[in-house]
């Protein structure tokens, strides 16, 4: 049987991942380990595109590789690394800004969200590239999967895209990957604005659940969620999208369907269930929080694990790009 490859990468812009992370992308990351050759990377370089204070960065690397490890990925089964630490990503990143064209690096929704924020001349031109060098996280290691939520969709396409127009100018050089997007948790959204994604950069703290945050501000914040109309537990994105959302998230967390918590909820009020999914995911975090904790006690066993992941990483990214050069005649 042949085991594919899976790829897939999180910025470290916060102190804490939040539940959008872990429902779209880290939990099926977990899932995919057991039977996949995986390489989950903390893209560092990515989060350059903003304006970072150097000890932020360090430190949110390592609460990165923290909550990883505590979310489920096990170094035995994965290999996970900091993308600074493999000099490659940027060199076929340089080699797909070659291959892209400006309009269509133009065009990606994700540029214009985030440089809208700022006006897009006093965006980096980092952030605008940054899709590029997405592409070459991936294509660097033949990814046949990548475990990304909905938001990510556009640049898997363009990556896609970039391989396939590599591949018939030069060769057969990269894998073709595809988007491995789960439906049922790909949009994770806000709790005080549920037709918003939750988000790092959202307005609010109090709509986005921190898997850092203590257990108690993660219960207020899910029963100070937004009250739809109407008073009935019934999934419906139009008329109840703050309802339908913790439908969504206790679901994820739950592993019940929506019609069972539909039913189960049938006759009680919003406030039962809110709190019931505040005491479900107060629950679940509670020991994935305490053992990050832990984890961030011992610096030196992270780095140690991330140092191993980078070596791994290396010599399958060495391989890719050096097959890359050849194919476009540079000399050896
Ligand atoms: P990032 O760091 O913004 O987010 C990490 C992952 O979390 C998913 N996600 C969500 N899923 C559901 N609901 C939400 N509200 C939500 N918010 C975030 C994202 O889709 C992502 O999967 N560009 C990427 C990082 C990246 C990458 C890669 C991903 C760099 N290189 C190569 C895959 C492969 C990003 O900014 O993710």
């Amino acid at each position: 049987m042949i085991i594919k490859r899976v790829l897939s990468g999180i910025q470290p812009t916060s102190d804490s991942f939040h539940l959008g992370n872990y429902l779209g992308a880290v939990k099926q990351w977990v899932a995919l380990q057991d039977a996949h050759d995986a390489f989950y990377c903390i893209v560092d370089l990515h989060a350059l595109t903003i304006e970072t204070e150097p000890s932020l960065l360090r430190k949110r690397t390592l609460a990165s590789a923290a909550q990883l490890l505590a979310l489920g990925i096990s170094p035995d089964k994965s290999t996970l690394f900091v993308q600074s630490q493999v000099s490659q990503h940027n060199q076929l990143g340089w080699l797909m800004e070659c291959m892209a064209g400006f309009g269509e690096a133009n065009r990606m929704v994700q540029f214009k969200d985030k440089s809208s924020k700022t006006g897009a001349d006093s965006a980096r031109v980092g952030l605008f590239t940054y899709p590029m060098l997405q592409a070459a996280d991936i294509l660097l290691y033949q990814a046949d999967l990548v475990p990304v939520g909905e938001d990510q969709r556009q640049h898997i396409e363009l990556t896609r895209d970039l391989a396939g127009r590599f591949n018939a100018r030069y060769g057969q050089t990269f894998t073709i990957p595809q988007g491995y997007i789960l439906k049922a948790a790909a949009k994770i959204n806000d709790l005080q604005e549920p037709t918003s994604k939750m988000s790092k950069s959202s307005g609010s703290a109090a709509g986005v659940i921190e898997i850092m945050d203590a257990p108690e501000v993660n219960a207020k914040k899910i029963k100070g969620s937004i009250t739809d109309t109407g008073s009935q537990v019934r999934f419906d994105e139009k008329e109840k999208p703050g309802i339908s959302n913790l439908l969504t998230i206790h679901s994820a967390l739950s592993g019940s369907t929506i019609s069972a918590l539909e039913s189960e909820f049938a006759g009680k009020g919003y406030g039962d269930f809110k709190a019931a999914v505040a005491d479900l995911v107060v629950e679940y975090l509670r020991p994935i929080r305490n053992k990050t904790l832990e984890l961030l006690s011992d610096e030196g066993h992270l780095i140690e694990i991330l140092h191993q992941g980078a070596a791994k990483a290396r010599t399958v990214a060495a391989t890719t790009l050096e097959t890359a050069y050849k194919r476009l005649g540079t000399v050896a």
